[in-house]
């Protein structure tokens, strides 16, 4: 794709990644995602925000073919996705400076093995002037690693914030036309990416807010020409309070399992809980993962195997406790042979949740009208927790 202008002097580059469907070999991409970067010409600099992924060098190579002379490479985050052709830039700009924060800065050297000499260092808060224009940093700590600033166009009312406020969508368009569609992928994109680090995040929200922004230009997905959207999603989704909202990632092999979970949703249902269930041999993990953003209770469902839990259930509760969901609740259901310790296996993989532990029901062989009645028990015992903690 050609550079599409955003403002005078301001324009789109970077390469629409339609096919990848597994990112950093770890979160599903099921509409694609962008890799942007931005070039701005001032009246005497020229900068480059951010690159691609290096194997995707070529079309920004090709993009960059009408640029004589950059200035400026400017590197909000570290990641290779947006650093990765930060080399390639620089060999092709030999006289071009890096211009980063001070953390990522090693980072870069570490990863890309960008000379030391090479490298600006800006601190928070410092600016660049471009001539007519000037970019102001500001720090933006954890969204998603550590060295993350974001930049703002001062004359255009441009946030660039790389990873944050980004959603993983493939698109021909330059802005959202979809906000619906764009909800979904960004609250994909937060909860896959962005969540473990809720705390950060409000403070970096405040922190933003002293700038009158026009437009946010992210590093993944379209651009946003409505800000108050996406910051008062993220307000959302970053709020202490969760939903009256079970989820369920689950488990069964022989059906015991989940006749348990069948039943848990309907009395949990009855009871004016509302509940998404996830079969975690074809769910996609990064539905489960939007789901941990709201959620007020997780309840894992597992049968025992080989004395603990099924791997895949394994996997579901490691998802959650790196993640650091807000919920407040967590139990266990399933059913066992003749013993095994899934219930004491599972408690120790989620460490970081700060929940209640809610009594489990584990019931051997298929569920009887004993099991059946532990799980009224356990879904009124829910919908009780949740009415008195105030979970809407
Ligand atoms: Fe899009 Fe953290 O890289």
């Amino acid at each position: 794709m050609k550079p599409r202008k955003i403002k005078d002097n301001i324009y789109w580059m970077g390469f629409v990644d339609w096919d990848t469907r597994l990112f950093d070999s770890l979160i599903p991409l099921p509409d694609g995602t962008s890799y942007n970067a931005f070039l701005i010409k001032g009246s005497e600099k020229t900068v480059l925000i951010d690159t691609v992924e290096s194997k995707f060098f070529y079309e920004l190579e090709a993009q960059l073919e009408s640029v004589e002379k950059l200035d400026y490479v400017i590197s909000l985050h570290a990641e290779q996705d947006h650093s990765g052709s930060i080399p390639h830039v620089l060999a092709r700009y030999p006289d071009a400076k890096l211009i980063t924060s001070a953390k990522a800065k090693g980072i870069l050297m570490d990863h890309l093995h960008v000379a030391e000499e090479s490298i600006i260092t800006v601190e928070d808060g410092e600016t660049l002037s471009l001539g007519d224009k000037v970019l102001e940093f500001m720090y933006t700590p954890w969204v998603h690693w550590p060295e993350t600033m974001v930049a703002f166009l001062r004359e255009d009312n441009i946030l660039f914030s790389c990873d944050f406020f980004g959603s993983h969508i493939a698109t021909s368009d330059l802005f959202i036309t979809d906000e619906a569609r764009s909800y979904e992928a960004a609250k994909r994109y937060y909860a896959e990416v962005m969540m473990p680090f809720r705390k950060v995040i409000k403070k970096n929200l405040a922190k933003i807010g002293k700038y009158d922004i026009e437009i946010i230009a992210p590093s993944h997905g379209p651009l946003i020409q409505r800000p108050s959207f996406i910051i008062d999603a993220h307000n959302e989704w970053i709020d202490d309070l969760p939903k009256n909202k079970v989820i369920i990632p689950y488990v069964s092999m022989h059906s015991s399992t989940r006749k348990m979970v069948d039943y848990f949703v309907s009395a949990l249902v009855d009871r004016g809980v509302s509940v998404q269930q996830f079969d975690l041999t074809v769910t996609d993990i990064g539905k489960l993962a939007i789901a941990l953003v709201d959620a007020g209770t997780i309840v894992v469902g597992s049968p025992t195997v080989l004395a603990g839990p099924h791997p895949l259930a394994a996997y579901a509760a490691l998802l959650a406790n790196a993640l650091r969901p807000k919920a407040r609740f967590l139990s266990i259901i399933g059913s066992y042979g003749w013993g095994g310790r899934t219930v004491e296996i599972l408690s120790s993989l989620v460490p970081n949740l700060k929940v209640e532990v809610i009594e489990p029901v584990l019931v051997k062989g298929a569920p009887r009208k004993e099991g059946f009645a532990a799980l009224e028990n356990l879904a009124e015992t829910i919908a009780v927790k949740h009415k008195e903690q105030g979970l809407r």
